[in-house]
């Protein structure tokens, strides 16, 4: 059962450690501080309790030494949601307890109820729910013609022969370790600085994600520190185009021809990225997209093998569905190993419509990208994402860092807290992959192994990206940031 506000209240008498364990049941943030016919006498926040605790200040004492004795309140038949949120924004501060004319307290509003600020959101238009309206009354809703409809249009878009849809980036890479026969004992080059998908994929066949360090700039693979990593059991590069921004590919493919290696291209963030003039996905063997919603279009869950070669397209269209021969018809009979990857007809649907408005989102997510730019460029220590000089950049997510000589990890991470208690959602992409336990335990990695990666991503902060993102919003993601720097 759900508790009356007034369970969480607190007398001034009580102590500052009975004031922080209400703090954490509330969820609230602050301590409320009434008299006993719950009549508002103060507040007192985690930071004020902090505070007083660095100055000396103990456990023990009475929360009336510290609390804030004129704290901000509103009426509660006066005020409604618009105006508690316009007030704490005002303020800057992220609660507001609601009372009565004699000052009772009726409730308290959190900002992050009321102004919620997502980290992505899918661009979905009508013309998205019509065409999968139109799926749904024909008998196609699996192998049927939006998935090649789909295929075509994105092997025209990235400009490859083949296209084959999958149900998620995840299993398109893993179609092209097993199309490029990468097993036990094999070793694939790619990045600690990633999704997981891109090291993950190549385990799936026993083979060994081999780490090369980042360039601290453009946070893609460091082509320098390649050449000293490949052995005898090298069979790939898998590069990925980190954050929308592509990796250094010429230097990339002369080592891969040099050492006979086939390059994955893992494009799953850069859907729309050209480099000299190409599109990413479409310079290495293969190249892999994703459809995650958060992605620049989606299809809810999916994703896609890109090539020009007809042997890895076809491999990978059996394999994708159970291993059955693209030729016969025969839906029982298999001849390879393979998997249930299939994209279905309505996520296909919807990515045809996504797909058929890449300009725009692409030159939407530009000028969102921008707004932060022009916004965070006067914030002093915040490293702006690096935008390329001879590259055009298909936004994916807009990550920014911290000046590493100034701010910790732990500064990142509290940065982060506050922000979410402000309504903004924000994340720390990418954590290490070679530092995930998993890592840890079966390779024995540790920190140290892969310092730029470690360093840069100790003080990296993904802001809300998308769209639709206002620049109302944006501004107020900016001030907010700018403010909490301040005090972590
Ligand atoms: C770099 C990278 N590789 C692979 C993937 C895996 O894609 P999916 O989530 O569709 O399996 C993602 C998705 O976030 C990604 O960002």
């Amino acid at each position: 059962m759900k508790k009356r506000p007034s369970y969480y209240f607190i007398r001034p008498e009580d102590t500052i450690k009975s004031a922080m364990e209400k703090i954490d049941l509330s969820g609230w943030n602050i301590a409320i501080i009434t008299d006993s016919k719950n009549r508002l006498l103060g507040v007192a926040s985690d930071g004020d309790i902090r505070r007083a605790l660095l100055k000396g200040k103990s456990l023990a004492d009475p929360i009336k030494d510290i609390m804030e004795k004129n704290p901000v309140a509103l009426n509660n038949e006066k005020a409604n949601d618009d105006e508690i949120l316009k007030t704490m924004i005002e303020k800057g501060i992220s609660q507001i307890p609601i009372i009565k004319k004699d000052r009772t307290v009726t409730d308290v509003k959190i900002l992050s109820d009321l102004k919620k600020i997502p980290l992505s959101s899918p661009d979905i238009t009508n013309k998205e729910i019509n065409t999968i309206k139109e799926v749904l009354s024909t008998p196609h809703l699996s192998i049927g013609p939006k998935i090649v409809e789909f295929e075509k249009k994105i092997a025209g878009y990235v400009g490859t022969k083949y296209a084959v849809a999958v149900n998620s980036g995840t299993s398109a890479l893993h179609l092209c370790i097993r199309a490029f026969d990468i097993k036990d004992g094999d070793e694939v080059i790619t990045t600690p600085f990633s999704f997981i998908a891109s090291a993950n994929c190549a385990l799936y066949e026993r083979a060994r994600p081999v780490f090369v360090d980042i360039d601290e700039k453009t946070l893609c693979i460091d082509p320098s520190k390649i050449e000293e990593k490949i052995t005898n059991r090298t069979k790939a590069i898998l590069p990925v185009h980190v954050f929308g921004f592509p990796c250094d590919m010429d230097r990339i493919m002369k080592i891969a021809r040099r050492y006979n290696l086939k390059v994955i291209e893992d494009a799953c963030e850069a859907l729309g990225t050209t480099y000299k003039g190409k599109k990413v996905g479409a310079i290495g063997d293969v190249g892999v997209f994703a459809f995650y919603p958060n992605k620049q279009i989606t299809t809810a869950e999916g994703g896609i093998l890109v090539t020009n070669d007809e042997k890895t397209a076809r491999l990978a269209r059996s394999m994708r569905n159970q291993g059955r021969d693209e030729h016969t018809s025969a839906w029982l009979s298999h001849d390879r190993l393979g998997y249930n990857y299939r994209m279905s007809e309505i996520n296909a649907a919807l990515g045809l419509a996504q797909i058929g408005r890449i300009d725009e989102i692409i030159k939407r997510r530009r000028k969102v990208a921008e707004e932060y730019n022009s916004a965070l460029g006067k914030i002093k220590d915040i490293i702006l994402p690096y935008n390329g000089e001879k590259t055009d950049i298909s936004w994916f997510v807009y990550v920014i860092r911290l000046n590493p000589s100034k701010f910790s990890r732990e500064h990142r991470d509290r940065l982060i807290a506050k922000l979410k208690k402000r309504g903004i959602a924000c994340s720390n992409y990418f954590p290490p992959i070679h530092l995930m336990k998993f890592y840890r335990e079966t390779f024995g990695y540790k920190e140290g192994d892969y310092p730029i990666t470690e360093k840069v991503s100790a003080t990296t902060l993904a802001l809300p990206f998308y769209n639709n993102l206002g620049k109302e919003d944006i501004d107020y993601i900016c001030e907010t940031l700018s403010q909490s720097l301040k005090d972590i």
